[in-house]
C-alpha cells in the first residue's frame, strides 16, 4: 500500500516534471548520497570521517537554473543525519530544506530520504551540508548553478571554472568535540587546520603531497567559486600577485569590482574572475582566520592551494618544482578590510527592494552565560567563572524540538511543539554594544517562532551585543534571499541610520556578516510558506542557541501554499 502511494506520488511528480521541463528545457538530476564512515588521512593521522560517497569534500552538484534535483540520501553512519541545500530557495518545498527538527526528523542510521527540489531563479554558487550536530565538518560539497541552457553569464565566458571550498579539519571526531563541549559547558576545541578542497596545504605537517592545485594559463580567465564551509571561522582569501573581480555572491550576481582579498563568513559564497596575467609560474592561494571576538582562541594558521600556470616551466616534468609565491594576508583582526569589502557589494542594477514595511523586527544576536544549574557539578560548568556558554536572539536561546519537526507541527496543527511568541524586539532595551550589566547575560531557553503572513514585507535589524564579547556573526536565513540595505557600528539608531539605507542597488544574499559591535538591516518579502530557521552559521553558536524560526503561513492562492509532505519524510 505504502509503496503504491509513493509510486503514484512519484509518477505524478514525473508527469508534472516532464510538462514543465518541456516548457523550460530544464533537466532532472538524480543522485545517490551514501553517507558513511570512511578512513581519511590528514595532518599525519588517519581518522574515520563521515563522508558522502567516500569523498571529502563530497560530490559537486552541477545544474542549470530551472533544473530539478532528486537526491536519495542513505544514512550508513552511526549518527542521525539530514542534508541542507544551503541557499536553495526551496519555493513551496520546505520539506526538502533539511535542518534537523525544523523541517524534518533526522534520517536515522540505516534509513534513507529523497530530497526533491527545483532551482528557481538562482545562478552562481551554493553548497550543501549536513544539518545535524557537527556532521557538516566533513559532510559538505558545492552546488554549481549555471544560467538556463543557452543563456550567457553576465560577464565574458571564462575559459575554465574551479571550485574553492574552504573548510575546517579536526584531528579528532568533530561529534566528540561538540559532545565534550556540551558536557563541560566550555567552548569546544578549535580545529587543527583550515582546508581548501579538503586539503590543509603545504604549510601544515604531512600535507604537501596532497595540496590542491588550481589550473590556469597565461591569457586565460578562471571563474573561482569560493565557498566558506568552515564550521566556526570567517576567513580571508587571497591569491598571490593576482587581482580578483567579484561577480556574484550566494548565487546572486553583483556589480563587478576588483579586489585583492575576499572575506567570507561560514555559509557565504563568492564568485570571482581571475586572469592569468602574471609570468607563468606557481602562486599560492591562501585562506586564514578573521577573528573579531576578544580573548577567544582561534586557529592562527594559513591554508593554501596552488594556482599553477599550465605553461609554467616548473610543472611539466615530475619532481621538478619551484616554491610558489606567498601572498600577504590581512591581520586576523583587520575589521577595516571586512568593512570596505562589504561596502563594495552592490546588485548589478536597480532592484525591487520593499519600501513599505509590514513587519519591522529588531533582533539582538550574541552570546550569554548560564549560571551553573544546582544539579550540575563543577565539571559541567567550565565556562567563564563556573558558568556554561549560551547564545541567543532577543534573549531566547533556541531549543530544537526532539520528537517532531516544527514544520510538521505547523502543517498538521500539532500543539505543544513550539510557541509563537518570539518577540519582535528585545524584551529589555539596553546599550547593546556598551558595558552590559551582568544581570542581562543569562538568556531564557525556548522553542519560540515568529509567524509571518504570506506576502508580508519584512525588515529585520540584526544587532550584535557585547555580552561576553562582541563578534562578527554570519547570520543565515533559510528559504529566502534578502537585500542587505545597510550595515554599521554601535547601536542601530532608526532616527539617523535610516538615511544610510541603500534602496536602489543593495546586494542580495542568504547570509550576512553582522559587523562586530554593530548591526545589519535586511529586507525581504515573505512569499515562501514554511518553517525557516535563521541562525548564526558559526556552528558553535547555533549549538549554544543563536537561532530562531520564522514560520511563514500559506497564502490563499494554489501556488502560495506549501506542498504536501513527501511519503518518505522520516519518522521520529
Ligand atoms: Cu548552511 Cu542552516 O545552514
Amino acid at each position: 500500500m505504502e509503496s503504491l502511494i509513493s509510486a503514484r506520488h512519484s509518477s505524478v511528480f514525473l508527469a508534472i516534471f516532464l510538462v514543465l521541463s518541456a516548457l523550460a528545457n530544464a533537466k532532472l538530476h538524480e543522485h545517490e548520497f551514501v553517507v558513511q564512515a570512511t578512513p581519511v588521512k590528514r595532518l599525519c593521522n588517519t581518522h574515520n570521517a563521515i563522508t558522502v560517497n567516500g569523498q571529502l569534500p563530497g560530490p559537486t552538484l552541477e545544474v542549470n537554473n530551472g533544473d530539478t534535483l532528486v537526491i536519495k540520501v542513505t544514512n550508513k553512519a552511526q549518527y542521525n543525519l539530514t542534508i541542507h541545500w544551503h541557499g536553495v530557495r526551496q519555493i513551496r518545498t520546505g520539506w526538502a530544506d533539511g535542518p534537523e527538527f525544523v523541517t524534518q526528523c533526522p534520517i536515522r542510521p540505516g534509513e534513507s530520504y529523497t530530497y526533491r527540489f527545483t532551482i528557481q531563479g538562482q545562478e552562481g554558487t551554493l553548497w550543501w551540508h549536513a544539518h545535524s550536530s557537527w556532521l557538516r565538518a566533513t559532510v559538505y560539497g558545492a552546488i554549481i548553478i549555471h544560467p538556463r541552457e543557452g543563456r550567457p553569464y553576465p560577464f565574458p565566458k571564462p575559459h575554465r571554472e574551479s571550485v574553492v571550498l574552504l573548510g575546517e579539519w579536526w584531528d579528532a571526531n568533530p561529534i566528540d568535540v561538540v559532545r565534550e563541549a556540551d558536557r563541560t559547558g566550555a567552548a569546544p576545541n578549535i580545529s587543527d587546520a583550515f582546508t581548501i578542497n579538503g586539503q590543509p596545504g603545504d604549510l601544515y605537517k604531512c600535507s604537501s603531497q596532497d595540496t590542491t592545485i588550481v589550473p590556469i594559463d597565461f591569457g586565460e580567465t578562471n571563474l573561482l567559486r569560493v565557498i566558506n564551509a568552515a564550521l566556526n571561522q570567517p576567513l580571508f582569501f587571497t591569491v598571490a600577485n593576482h587581482q580578483m573581480t567579484v561577480v556574484g555572491a550566494d548565487a546572486s550576481y553583483l556589480k563587478p569590482f576588483t579586489t585583492k582579498v575576499l572575506i567570507l563568513g561560514p555559509g557565504q559564497t563568492t564568485d570571482v574572475l581571475i586572469r592569468g596575467d602574471q609570468p607563468p609560474s606557481r602562486y599560492y592561494m591562501a585562506g586564514r582566520a578573521y577573528q573579531s571576538a576578544q580573548n577567544a582562541p582561534f586557529g592562527n594558521t594559513t591554508t593554501t592551494a596552488i594556482l599553477q600556470y599550465k605553461s609554467a616551466p616548473c610543472c611539466s616534468s615530475k619532481g621538478v618544482s619551484i616554491k610558489p609565491l606567498m601572498p600577504s594576508l590581512p591581520a586576523y583582526n583587520d575589521t577595516n578590510t571586512v568593512t570596505s569589502f562589504s561596502k563594495s557589494l552592490r546588485s548589478p542594477r536597480k532592484v525591487e527592494v520593499p519600501t513599505e514595511i509590514d513587519e519591522n523586527l529588531f533582533f539582538t544576536i550574541g552570546l550569554g552565560l548560564n549560571n551553573c544549574p544546582p544539579n550540575f557539578g563543577s565539571s559541567r560548568c567550565q565556562g567563564p567563572n563556573g558558568t556554561r556558554f549560551a547564545a541567543s536572539m532577543n534573549n531566547v536561546s533556541f531549543v530544537l524540538p526532539n520528537n517532531i519537526s516544527i514544520l510538521q507541527a505547523h502543517h498538521h496543527g500539532i500543539p505543544g511543539v513550539f510557541t509563537s511568541d518570539f518577540p519582535a524586539k528585545p524584551p529589555v532595551k539596553f546599550d547593546y554594544t556598551g558595558n552590559v550589566s551582568r544581570s542581562l547575560w543569562q538568556p531564557v531557553p525556548g522553542t519560540k517562532v515568529y509567524k509571518l503572513k504570506f506576502g508580508s514585507r519584512v525588515q529585520i535589524v540584526l544587532q550584535d551585543t557585547s555580552i561576553v564579547t562582541p563578534e562578527n556573526h554570519p547570520i543565515h536565513l533559510h528559504g529566502y534571499d534578502f537585500y542587505i540595505v545597510a550595515q554599521g557600528f554601535g547601536n542601530f539608531d532608526p532616527k539617523k541610520d535610516t538615511s544610510k539605507f541603500n534602496l536602489v542597488d543593495p546586494p542580495m544574499r542568504n547570509t550576512v556578516g553582522v559587523p562586530v559591535n554593530g548591526w545589519a538591516v535586511i529586507r525581504f518579502v515573505a512569499d515562501n510558506p514554511g518553517a525557516w530557521i535563521m541562525h548564526c552559521h558559526l556552528d558553535v553558536h547555533i549549538t549554544w542557541g543563536l537561532a530562531t524560526v520564522l514560520v511563514v503561513e500559506d497564502g490563499l492562492g494554489e501556488l502560495e501554499a506549501l506542498e504536501p509532505p513527501p511519503e518518505d519524510l522520516p519518522l521520529c
